[in-house]
């Protein structure tokens, strides 16, 4: 029985991860969950799952969670501070990181500081600071799983082979719900159009983000990090299908890749139950059914995006997390109408490129940066 705290309980990833619990029965318990302000589906999580400790954003979801519950409330704490005793739970074996944004951060670094198995969805911890992450959990003992179905598919593809053979890893991306949109076309886009994935059903941030192919470029940092690999060595291959998760090509030009039909709970189950598999009734890959797999390399022109992810890596520092920022406040003022589609990638290389980089320090210093970023955003949309 392993005992998981889940950080971001009520969003897409986090919602799965207790599926793939409630499917897995005898295997896991849960012990604490994290969330933001949706009370309502938080309280509905404690009665199914019945955690020690849960954590919310304010202190008014705190007041509204309690009253929802009344004498069968757990332990219940609130803001950054409630997320960081979440993901740094005694008895917690393995924590899922699920919080959307920078926002993240924190408690990722606070669980890997503490030595926990984290499954890691929240690429923006790495993101922001994936130097310092990575240099703590090999100083703490802890052990990062990644959730990303890219970076689970490279980790799968990795399993049982020699690392200093790997020549490049390669990252598939769908394209997004915009793919085959003309230019003219891409500036009138709107949100609900942007919203509309084919393959994949996420939250707002990362769904803009597939859109932009910025999600690919985060992903890209991610892999530099997780998998200890210069930027150089990791391409982006767009696959509308998103069958193949992604592939490691080793030194002889031989490339091993991960298949599986498009469920978030394939990867989350192969990170909560490492080394082990959990027999999930998903449905099967039938690839007599899909025919047909189809690549073609992304588009710098209709989607420059990604590419800043390259050049924040190139920079350095604390340019990602600026990025990254920029990033968050670009999707928001997007979807709230205050700024067009091709605004985003736009104001990200503006922000990026005004952006002096400082040589990464602290967790601290990356959230400033973060915030520098989102704030410059503002300040230019004005
Ligand atoms: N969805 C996917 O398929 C997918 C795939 C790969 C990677 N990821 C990554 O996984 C992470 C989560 O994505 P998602 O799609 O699950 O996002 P989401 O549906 O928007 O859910 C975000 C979760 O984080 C919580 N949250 C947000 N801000 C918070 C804060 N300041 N403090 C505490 N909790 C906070 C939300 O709480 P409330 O809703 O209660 O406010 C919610 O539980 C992201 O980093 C994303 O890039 C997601």
């Amino acid at each position: 029985m392993k005992r998981v705290a889940v950080l971001g309980s009520t969003g897409s990833i986090g919602v799965q991860t207790l599926d793939v619990v409630t499917r897995s029965p005898g295997r896991f318990e849960v012990v604490g969950l994290a969330a933001g302000r949706n009370a309502a589906r938080l309280a509905e999580q404690v009665r199914a799952f019945r955690p020690r400790v849960v954590s919310v954003r304010t202190p008014e979801a705190a007041r509204e969670l309690e009253t929802l519950l009344g004498r069968s409330a757990p332990e219940i704490l609130a803001g950054e501070e409630g997320a960081v005793a979440v993901a740094t739970l005694a008895e917690a074996d393995v924590v899922v990181a699920a919080i959307s944004g920078g926002a993240g951060l924190r408690s990722t670094a606070a669980a890997v500081e503490a030595g926990k198995v984290v499954g890691l969805a929240n690429k923006e911890s790495l993101v922001l600071a994936g130097e310092l992450v990575m240099a703590s959990a090999r100083r703490k003992g802890a052990h990062i799983l990644p959730v990303d179905s890219e970076h689970s598919a490279i980790f799968q593809s990795l399993a049982g082979h020699n690392r200093e053979e790997v020549r490049r890893l390669i990252l598939t991306a769908s394209g997004g719900p915009l793919r085959t949109l003309p230019p003219e076309r891409l500036r009138a886009v709107t949100p609900a159009e942007a919203l509309r994935h084919p393959n994949w059903s996420m939250g707002d941030k990362i769904t803009i983000d597939s859109a932009t192919l910025m999600n690919k470029g985060l992903e890209v940092i991610e892999a530099r990090w997780l998998f200890d690999i210069e930027p150089e060595r990791i391409d982006i291959l767009v696959h509308p299908e998103s069958i193949v998760h992604s592939m490691v090509e080793y030194v002889d030009g031989q490339v091993v890749a991960q298949l599986g039909v498009s469920d978030m709970r394939g990867p989350i189950s192969y990170a909560l139950a490492h080394p082990a598999r959990l027999a999930l009734d998903l449905a099967p890959l039938d690839l007599a059914r899909v025919g047909r797999l189809s690549f073609e390399a992304p588009d710098p022109v209709r989607f420059p995006a990604y590419r800043l992810a390259y050049r924040a890596l190139e920079m350095g520092g604390t340019a990602p997390a600026a990025l990254s920022g920029a990033d968050e406040a670009a999707v928001a003022a997007f979807l709230s109408g205050r700024c067009g589609f091709a605004d985003i990638s736009r104001l990200c290389s503006e922000v990026l490129e005004a952006h002096a980089p400082e040589p990464l320090r602290s967790v601290d210093q990356a959230i400033a940066a973060s915030e520098r970023g989102k704030a410059e955003v503002e300040r230019h949309l004005g």
